[in-house]
């Protein structure tokens, strides 16, 4: 297929992703250009055109797989849509960037992955953070023998405030909602697949969320195939905010992240010293983290290269959170052999 330079894309889904993407490419990704938007809710849609002086908008994405001008999607949807729509993207042959998570179903996973294979297009998962410059860095730390070999990893991964019940409803359980993006950055920075999880987990911060069906609290361990062991702890609720830390200790030595905050200021005073609270939520804590991951995109859409976040880079974390999922409920370690 002949690429038109810029690359042409079409955003499927104007909601809260879908709005900062389609930013993105329309403004902030050199090499691409923003053609089309689609969204049934089709007030977003032409909301977000008209923002970006994008020349067209429609509710049905039909219209951007059947516009031949049209090289690459970003799909942006709900996630019981991407399964399907990855497989027909594939088929109209586009190049596709697909949000995390793929599908909470291994066996439409599988038939979407299929399709991109016989399609031949390149598929990127939205796994975002893998493009954050701080834990870019941790990675190439440890991949470079800089901490010897990896003993110990630590997430900590706590969101400022709990989504509005309505959501938690719909998420799929917060192991697939919130965790999925800590799964992800596990494997990442330690290099290895994770063998078995086990997963404690408590409702601590809303009784509605355990009415819900739902837990607000977890802490997960990770035992690795290269031997090292790590965990993960979450919270739907930091008071401090947005608190996203990551520590990998081995033979070695350690790297670790801290929290990105709006400024560096500390004020000392008899009181105490303060600082900053971190960035306040995804959007401002990992902003150039999306640009980034669809500047990769692109490139390897125009190189031919293989994109950095697979179609099995965004099966393997669906596994994790349907492990940890069980682990929970069964309380008891869960090989990921039994998923
Ligand atoms: N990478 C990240 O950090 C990150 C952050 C937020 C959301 N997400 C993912 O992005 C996806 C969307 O999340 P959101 O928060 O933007 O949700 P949202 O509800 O704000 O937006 C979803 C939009 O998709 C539209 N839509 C539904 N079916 C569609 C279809 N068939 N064609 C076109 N549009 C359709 C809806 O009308 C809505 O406007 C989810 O899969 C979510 O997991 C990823």
């Amino acid at each position: 297929m002949t690429l038109s330079s810029p690359l042409r894309f079409g955003v499927i889904g104007a909601g809260r992703i879908g709005k900062l993407h389609a930013e993105n490419l329309a403004t902030r990704v050199p090499g691409a250009c923003l053609a089309r938007i689609a969204d049934p809710l089709v007030a977003n849609a032409r909301e977000t055109a008209a923002r970006l002086r994008v020349p067209a908008f429609s509710a049905d994405y039909h219209e951007i797989l059947s516009d031949p001008s049209i090289d690459a999607v970003a799909i942006c949807s709900s996630t019981d849509t991407h399964a399907c729509l990855i497989a027909e993207a594939a088929r109209a042959g586009k190049h596709i960037f697909c949000e995390k998570p793929i599908a909470y179903d291994l066996a439409k996973i599988d038939e979407a992955l299929c399709a991109v294979r016989e399609a031949g297009v390149q598929l990127q998962i939205g796994f975002n953070r893998r493009f954050d410059a701080n834990f870019r860095r941790v990675r190439a730390v440890v991949a470079e023998g800089g901490i010897g070999e990896p003993q110990i990893l630590r997430i900590t991964s706590r969101d400022p405030a709990p989504p509005p019940i309505e959501y938690i409803r719909v998420s799929g359980g917060i192991f697939f909602d919130m965790t999925i993006h800590d799964f992800d950055m596990a494997r990442f920075l330690v290099g290895s697949e994770v063998s078995e999880i086990f997963a404690a987990g408590a409702v601590r911060v809303d009784p509605r969320i355990g009415e819900a069906g739902d837990i607000d609290t977890a802490v997960i361990t990770l035992r690795f195939e290269n031997g090292a062991i790590g965990t993960i702890d979450n919270s739907r609720q930091a008071v401090y905010g947005y608190d996203q830390r990551v520590e990998v200790f081995g033979s070695g030595g350690m790297v670790s992240a801290q929290n990105n905050t709006p400024d560096n200021v500390t004020c000392s005073s008899a009181a105490g010293i303060q600082s900053a609270r971190p960035l306040y939520f995804f959007l401002e804590r990992y902003a150039e983290s999306f640009v980034t991951e669809m500047k990769e995109f692109v490139a390897c859409v125009q190189s031919g290269a293989q994109p950095p976040v697979t179609g099995e880079d965004g099966r393997i974390p669906v596994r994790m959170a349907m492990a940890a999922a069980r682990s929970y409920r069964e309380n008891r370690p869960v090989h990921l052999s039994e998923i």
